[in-house]
């Protein structure tokens, strides 16, 4: 039995930073300047007069070299019939075939070199997640090794810019200083890149080579300099688990190589969660695939935002009439509608305002819309995060790949509440998905007990939260054998879920138990249909939306409707890692090491649980007292650090096509 822990150790573990988390990637990518083929160059290079700048558009003029065809209808709701599109650059045909994506990682020589044990950490998850990505999305694949580009404003100290020279636009002069080309402080060899050469006279063909052409990287369609590294970035907030930024892309906008740097503290932490973090390896992998709000302008198909009578500068995302921040892009918008079951045909799909830069949006979805999807800020434990449907129709709308949405997971958050579900205003009403109070229930998705808390991303809106410890009802482990537990017939096993209960047994009944979530059993007849067994009862049907007495208890269970045996792919995670000894002594007694390590994730954002509050020492109004005093805490202790919401600096627009 766990001892109550005396509340100054509490507020000394609110103020751990570990427990926050973040996702940065907005951040890092706004400072990359991203580099694409020198046909779409920024120039920004003054020498002289005759070497002086090329105006929009005139540079627009010298886009037309590469026409694009088959563009528009080669993208299809699972992977296209059309499987190859042609196009035509500089008046060669080249035939690009559409096949499943090939991500190649490459260690970077400024990598840390990592103790084995841990290089198979970051191994497994990186092989893993590179592993689900390859199986959703395909390119059209161009048939050559990859070869990335030189900066020429780096490797060049003038560029002929006289339009009627034959060396328009090549490089004049070669600057002195010129090494090589690195992407978020990882060096990039060589061998990758491309060659460069000068031109010394404007107009004849003599040049002189620089840098020879790299063999490239066969059988790559994405290169990913993936580092474990205690950076600066993961120095200043250890919260942070991973980040990444793409760094150079091919002529259609497409992301060719981009960094992801895995912070080494979480990585060589003894609560390690190799689940959490081949999630977390996902979420910045689709960040840097194209979910990025960097590159919402780049995504080809815009028919939406401008039948909405906006401009057309490539904006895709624009503010409701409720100041809601909403990404309009075709397939997003059918997904989002067919998920909530809404007949609003232009929906568009919202997106996070927190730790936003003066555009008001992140990178991210609204959580409180699309609560549990990959893609929001702040990813749960692994079994509440799903690949849903809507983010796959994201990168299907980048235009640059297909996705095979039959690897699509089901996201239950929202399914059929409607257009208005998780705003603001509604989300107040106390529903099967938000809650009201602080009270003890279910996740949503009944894997977990949960409190009713809110979050920053949720703004004011309320729901189950697990909490960190002895919340899962899957997990035998949990069972305490003594307490509510017993009871209140509570079982843990491999198939029990969460029910809301109010049930004491016959023999306990001079106790008042009040509604909470309670573990027991469950087993699938049918869909939507189930049986449940409490501790001692039989196999008893528990009809859905409805409440069942139980032989031997006082009181009733609660029977969810679409929730259980509803979906086979929510479900406890399949392989379940021991978690080892904490590395505090003083935390064993209060929680798992989950409580450091598997929370605070990547990139990702993480709440603080109150995972120690275990209703079997104390009694419901002791704990009611203690969130509140801890909810008041928190507050004062936001209002003392302002700077964990970061207000973003006016960045300017850094990509260029
Ligand atoms: C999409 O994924 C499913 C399930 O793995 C697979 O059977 C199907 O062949 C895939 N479709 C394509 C076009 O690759
Ligand atoms: C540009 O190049 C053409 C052809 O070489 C030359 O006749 C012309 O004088 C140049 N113009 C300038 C401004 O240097
Ligand atoms: C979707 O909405 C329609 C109209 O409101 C309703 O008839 C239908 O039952 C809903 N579908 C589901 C699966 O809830
Ligand atoms: C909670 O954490 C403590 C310390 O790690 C552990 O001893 C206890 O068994 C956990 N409780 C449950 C229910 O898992
Ligand atoms: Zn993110």
């Amino acid at each position: 039995m766990m001892a109550f822990p005396n509340p100054l150790l509490l507020l000394l573990l609110l103020l751990m930073p570990h427990i926050w988390g973040k996702c940065i990637f907005d951040e890092v990518q706004s400072s990359i300047r991203v580099l694409s083929p020198p046909s779409s160059f920024n120039w920004t290079f003054k020498e002289d007069d005759a070497k002086r700048e090329v105006s929009p558009k005139r540079q627009e003029d010298w886009l037309t070299h590469v026409q694009i065809q088959d563009h528009q209808n080669a993208i299809s709701q699972d992977f296209p019939h059309e499987r190859s599109k042609r196009m035509i650059r500089d008046g060669t045909e080249v035939i690009k075939k559409l096949q499943p994506i090939r991500i190649k990682t490459w260690t970077p020589r400024e990598s840390a070199v990592l103790p084995q044990w841990e290089k198979e950490r970051l191994d497994a998850a990186v092989s893993d997640a590179i592993s689900t990505v390859s199986k959703l999305l395909a390119v059209w694949r161009v048939s050559s090794t990859l070869l990335l580009h030189r900066d020429i404003n780096k490797y060049c100290r003038f560029i002929w810019r006289n339009r009627s020279a034959a060396n328009f636009n090549k490089c004049g002069r070669a600057s002195d200083n010129y090494r090589t080309e690195s992407c978020l402080g990882v060096t990039i060899p060589d061998e990758h890149l491309r060659g460069c050469a000068v031109y010394p006279h404007p107009d004849q063909p003599d040049l002189k080579v620089i840098k020879q052409d790299g063999t490239g990287l066969p059988d790559t369609d994405v290169l990913l300099y993936v580092t474990a590294q205690s950076t600066d970035k993961c120095r200043a907030d250890s919260s942070v688990l991973a980040y990444s930024a793409h760094c150079q892309s091919d002529s259609e906008g497409r992301p060719l190589a981009g960094v992801m740097v895995i912070c080494r503290e979480p990585l060589s932490s003894e609560g390690f969660s190799h689940e959490h973090m081949v999630q977390t390896v996902i979420h910045e992998m689709l960040h840097v695939l194209g979910f990025s709000k960097e590159l919402f302008s780049k995504w080809t198909d815009r028919s939406l935002a401008s039948q909405r009578g906006m401009d057309s500068n490539g904006q895709m995302v624009y503010s409701d009439e409720f100041g809601q921040m909403r990404l309009y892009s075709p397939n997003v918008n059918k997904a989002l509608q067919k998920h909530l079951n809404t007949s609003h045909t232009d929906l568009g799909a919202p997106l996070e305002n927190q730790d936003a830069d003066f555009r008001g949006f992140s990178s991210h979805w609204e959580a409180r819309v699309l609560q549990g999807s990959i893609m929001t800020a702040m990813l749960p434990e692994p079994p509440l995060v799903q690949i849903d449907a809507v983010t796959l129709s994201a990168l299907q709308d980048t235009g640059w790949y297909a996705v095979n949405q039959s690897h699509g997971q089901n996201l239950l958050w929202g399914e059929n509440e409607g257009a208005f579900f998780g705003s603001v205003s509604t989300c107040i009403r106390a529903s099967s998905f938000f809650c009201t109070g602080s009270g003890f229930g279910c996740h949503y998705l009944h894997l977990h007990k949960g409190v009713c808390q809110s979050d920053q991303y949720l703004e004011g809106c309320r729901i189950y939260k697990p909490l960190t410890n002895g919340s899962e009802c899957w997990k035998e482990e949990n069972e305490t054998g003594s307490g509510p537990e017993v009871w209140s017939g509570e079982i843990f096993h491999l198939d029990s879920r969460c029910f809301l209960s109010n049930i004491i047994k016959e023999d306990h009944s001079s106790l008042n138990a009040s509604l909470s979530g309670r573990c027991y059993r469950h087993r699938c007849t049918g869909r939507n249909r189930y049986q449940i067994q409490v501790r001692g009862s039989d196999w008893l049907n528990c009809p859905p939306g409805r409440s069942i007495k139980v032989f031997g208890y006082h009181g009733a269970v609660f029977c969810p409707d679409k929730r259980l045996c509803h979906y086979q792919d929510i479900a406890p995670p399949t392989s379940l890692h021991k978690p080892l000894p904490s590395l505090l002594p003083f935390m064993t007694s209060l929680s798992r090491d989950q409580f450091l390590t598997e929370k605070p994730t990547t990139g990702l954002r993480f709440d603080f649980d109150p995972s120690f509050l275990k209703t079997s020492v104390m009694t419901t109004m002791g704990v009611i007292a203690v969130l509140f005093f801890l909810g008041s805490f928190m507050i004062i202790y936001r209002k003392c650090y302002p700077s964990r919401h970061r207000v973003h600096a006016l960045l300017p627009y850094t990509i260029h096509v």
